[in-house]
C-alpha cells in the first residue's frame, strides 16, 4: 500500500553516515555553549544543506550569556543531542517527527542528505519555490506549503483553482480550504508540528506564523525537554522521560477523548489517542508497542533502520494468535483485521482510508454503525465493524471473494476460540 522507495533514499542514508561522520567533531568543542535557547532559529537554517555553517555561526555569538543560567536549561537543538545519542538520532530523523514542518530556504526541499522527504518535484502551479517559506508534512500522507508572510496556502490563492494539497501515494494534487482567501489562514500549526512551541511572537518574524518555537520538526527536545545543562553534565542532570500515551496523546488526538471525530465516512487522522482511549489498549502506553524515535511506516531497513513496531501482537495474545478460525486467513498479519485504515489524512474512498485505526475490537453484529451522528457532529463507534474489517479485502474492489453479511457473521463470532 505505501508507495515504492525512493531511489535517492538509499544513496542518502549512505551519504547520511558520512555526514553525520563529519559532523559530530566539530560540534564537541561547541557543547558548553549548550545553554542557549535563542538558537532556535538557527537550528532550522541548519537543515537546508548550504545554510548549515550559519547554525553554527548562531551557537557561536551567544557564548557571552554562559556564566548566567547553568540552572534554567537551554535548548541546544538535536544535532547537539545526535554527537552522543547516535543510535536515537539515526532513527529518529528518518521518522515523520523530524518531517513535520521545514522551512525551503527558498529552494526545492531537499534539505540534505539526512533529510530526504517525499516532496513534489515543484511546488503548486503558478508558485516557484521562493514563494514557499515552509513545507508540512512529506513523510506520510501529504504536504501543505506556507507562503512568505507565514500564511498556509489554500486552494485558488494563485490564479483560480490552484491545489493546495499534494499527496504522496498517488503524486495527486488537491484543493484544501479552498473557501478561505488566499494570504489570510494563520499556520497554527506548529503547536504539534514543531518543538518547544511557545506562544510569544512570531517565528522568524514572518506574522503568519503563529508562535515561536527552538526546532522546526518534533524533535528530541519537544519530548525530553531543554537539554542545556544535561549537554554539560549528562550524568549528573537527567533528561525528563514520559512513557504514559497522554503525553503522545497531546498531539495525537482531535477533542475531548470520549469521543472519535469523523466527517464523510472516515475518522480524523491525529487522533490515535482518541481511538486508544475507547479500547482496552487504554491501559497500554504507545510506547508499549511503539519505539518513540523510529518511524512507524515502511519496511525498508535502509530507509527505516528503527522499524519503529517493537512488540508483535502475539507476544501479549498468544492464545489468539495459536486459534485462527480460517484456514485461509492463519497466516495474516493482526492488523489486517484489528488495524485497518478507517481514518483519513489524504486519500480515501469506499472502506479504505489511509491511516491505520487504532480500535482494534471488532464488531461482529452487521448492523452495528461504524459511524454515527449526535448533535449534527459525526463520530465513530468505539469497535469496527464487519465492513471496515473485513470488506476492505471481501468486495467487488477488494482481492478476495465478497461475502454476505450472514457469511461474513458465521466465521467472525467466535473468531479465535476452538
Ligand atoms: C556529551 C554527551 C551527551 C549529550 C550532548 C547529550 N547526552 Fe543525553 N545522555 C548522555 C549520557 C552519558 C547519558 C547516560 C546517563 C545515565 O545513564 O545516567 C545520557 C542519558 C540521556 C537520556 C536517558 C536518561 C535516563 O534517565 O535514562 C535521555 C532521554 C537523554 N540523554 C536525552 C538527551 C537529549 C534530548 C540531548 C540533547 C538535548 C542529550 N541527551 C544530549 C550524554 C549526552
Ligand atoms: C515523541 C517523543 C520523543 C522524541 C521526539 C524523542 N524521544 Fe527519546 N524517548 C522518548 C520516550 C517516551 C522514551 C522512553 C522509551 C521507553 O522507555 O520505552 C525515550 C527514551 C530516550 C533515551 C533512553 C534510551 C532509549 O532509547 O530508550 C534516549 C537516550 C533518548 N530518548 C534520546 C533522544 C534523542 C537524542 C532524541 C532526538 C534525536 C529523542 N530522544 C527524541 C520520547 C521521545
Ligand atoms: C493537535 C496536533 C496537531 C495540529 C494542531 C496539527 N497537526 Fe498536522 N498532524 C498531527 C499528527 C499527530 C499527524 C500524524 C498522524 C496522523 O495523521 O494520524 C499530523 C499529520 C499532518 C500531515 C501529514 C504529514 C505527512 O508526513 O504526511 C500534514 C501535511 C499536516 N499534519 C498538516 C497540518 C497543518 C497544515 C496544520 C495547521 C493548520 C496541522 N497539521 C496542525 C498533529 C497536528
Ligand atoms: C509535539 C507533538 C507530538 C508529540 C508529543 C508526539 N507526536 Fe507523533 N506526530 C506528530 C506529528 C505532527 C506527526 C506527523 C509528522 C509527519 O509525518 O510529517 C506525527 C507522526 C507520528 C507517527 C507517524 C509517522 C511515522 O514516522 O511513523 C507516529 C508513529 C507517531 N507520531 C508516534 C508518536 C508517539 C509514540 C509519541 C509519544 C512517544 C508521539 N508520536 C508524540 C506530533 C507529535
Ligand atoms: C503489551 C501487551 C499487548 C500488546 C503488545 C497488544 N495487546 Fe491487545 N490487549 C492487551 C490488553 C492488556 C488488553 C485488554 C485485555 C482485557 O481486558 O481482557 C488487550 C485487548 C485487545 C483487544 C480487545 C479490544 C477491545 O477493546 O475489546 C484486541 C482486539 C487486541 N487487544 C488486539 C491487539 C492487536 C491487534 C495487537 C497488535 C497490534 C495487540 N492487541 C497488542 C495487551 C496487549
Ligand atoms: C497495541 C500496539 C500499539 C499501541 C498501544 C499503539 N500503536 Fe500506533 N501503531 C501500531 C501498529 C502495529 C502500527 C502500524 C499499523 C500498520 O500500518 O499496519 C501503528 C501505527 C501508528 C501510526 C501510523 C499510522 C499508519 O497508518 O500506519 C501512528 C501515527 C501511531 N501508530 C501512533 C500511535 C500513538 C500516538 C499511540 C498512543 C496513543 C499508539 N500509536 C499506540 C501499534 C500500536
Ligand atoms: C487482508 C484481506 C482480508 C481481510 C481483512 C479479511 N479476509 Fe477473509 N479472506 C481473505 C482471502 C484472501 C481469503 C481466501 C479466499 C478468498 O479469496 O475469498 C479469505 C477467506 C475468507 C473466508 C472463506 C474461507 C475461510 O477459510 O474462512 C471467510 C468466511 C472469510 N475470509 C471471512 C472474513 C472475515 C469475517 C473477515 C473480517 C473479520 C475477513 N475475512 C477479513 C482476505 C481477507
Ligand atoms: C481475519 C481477521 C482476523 C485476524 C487476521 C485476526 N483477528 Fe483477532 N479477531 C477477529 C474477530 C472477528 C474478532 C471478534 C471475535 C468475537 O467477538 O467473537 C477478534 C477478536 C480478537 C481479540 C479479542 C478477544 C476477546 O476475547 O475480546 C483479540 C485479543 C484478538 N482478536 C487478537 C488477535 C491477534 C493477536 C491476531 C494476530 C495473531 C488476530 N487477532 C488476528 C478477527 C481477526
Amino acid at each position: 500500500m505505501r508507495r515504492p522507495l525512493h531511489p535517492l533514499r538509499l544513496s542518502c542514508s549512505i551519504l547520511f553516515a558520512l555526514v553525520l561522520a563529519g559532523c559530530v567533531g566539530p560540534e564537541g568543542p561547541t557543547g558548553e555553549i549548550g545553554p542557549d535557547g535563542v538558537r532556535g532559529p538557527a537550528g532550522m537554517d541548519g537543515q537546508n544543506g548550504e545554510d548549515g555553517t550559519d547554525g553554527s555561526d548562531g551557537q557561536d555569538g551567544t557564548d557571552g550569556q554562559d556564566g548566567q543560567d547553568l540552572t534554567i536549561p537551554d535548548f541546544v537543538g538535536s544535532d547537539v543531542c545526535g554527537a552522543c545519542h547516535e543510535e536515537q538520532y539515526n532513527k529518529q530523523i528518518r521518522s515523520g517527527h523530524a518531517f513535520a514542518m521545514l522551512a525551503t530556504g527558498g529552494a526545492a526541499p531537499a534539505p540534505s542528505a539526512q533529510f530526504q522527504g517525499d516532496y513534489p518535484s515543484a511546488p503548486p502551479v503558478g508558485l516557484a519555490w521562493s514563494d514557499v517559506s515552509y513545507v508540512i508534512g512529506g513523510w506520510g500522507w501529504k504536504v501543505q506549503f506556507v507562503d512568505t508572510d507565514g500564511y498556509l496556502f489554500t486552494s485558488g490563492a494563485v490564479g483560480p483553482f490552484v491545489a493546495a494539497q499534494y499527496n504522496i501515494e498517488d503524486g495527486s494534487w488537491v484543493d484544501w480550504q479552498a473557501g478561505t482567501a488566499p494570504g489570510t489562514l494563520a499556520t497554527d500549526c506548529a503547536t504539534c508540528h514543531a518543538t518547544a512551541w511557545s506562544i510569544d511572537g512570531n517565528q522568524g518574524g514572518l506574522p503568519g506564523l503563529v508562535g515561536t518555537w527552538t526546532e522546526q520538526g518534533v524533535r528530541c527536545e519537544e519530548c525530553h525537554g531543554a537539554g542545556g545543562t544535561h549537554v554539560e553534565f549528562p550524568l549528573q542532570v537527567r533528561m525528563r522521560i514520559e512513557r504514559d500515551a497522554e503525553a503522545c496523546g497531546g498531539c495525537h488526538s482531535q477533542g475531548p477523548e470520549a469521543r472519535i471525530p469523523a466527517s464523510d465516512g472516515f475518522g480524523h487522522n491525529a487522533q490515535q489517542w482518541n481511538e486508544m482511549a475507547n479500547s482496552k489498549h487504554r491501559a497500554l502506553d504507545c510506547v508499549d508497542c511503539h519505539d518513540p524515535h523510529s518511524s512507524a511506516l515502511y519496511s525498508d531497513q535502509d530507509w527505516n533502520p528503527g522499524q519503529g513496531i517493537i512488540s508483535e501482537c502475539a507476544s501479549c495474545h498468544f492464545r489468539e494468535a495459536a486459534n485462527m478460525d480460517s484456514v485461509a486467513m492463519d497466516g495474516f498479519a493482526c492488523t489486517e483485521c484489528h488495524m485497518p485504515p478507517v481514518t483519513r489524512s489524504a486519500l480515501g474512498a469506499g472502506v479504505v482510508g489511509d491511516v491505520a485505526t487504532h480500535l482494534f475490537a471488532i464488531n461482529t453484529d452487521p448492523d452495528a454503525p461504524q459511524f454515527f451522528t449526535e448533535g449534527g457532529q459525526e463520530f465513530m463507534s468505539p469497535f469496527l465493524t464487519l465492513d471496515y474489517a473485513c470488506r476492505r479485502c471481501h468486495s467487488a474492489t477488494g482481492f478476495a471473494f465478497e461475502k454476505t453479511d450472514g457469511e461474513l457473521q458465521a466465521t467472525a463470532d467466535g473468531f479465535h476460540s476452538q
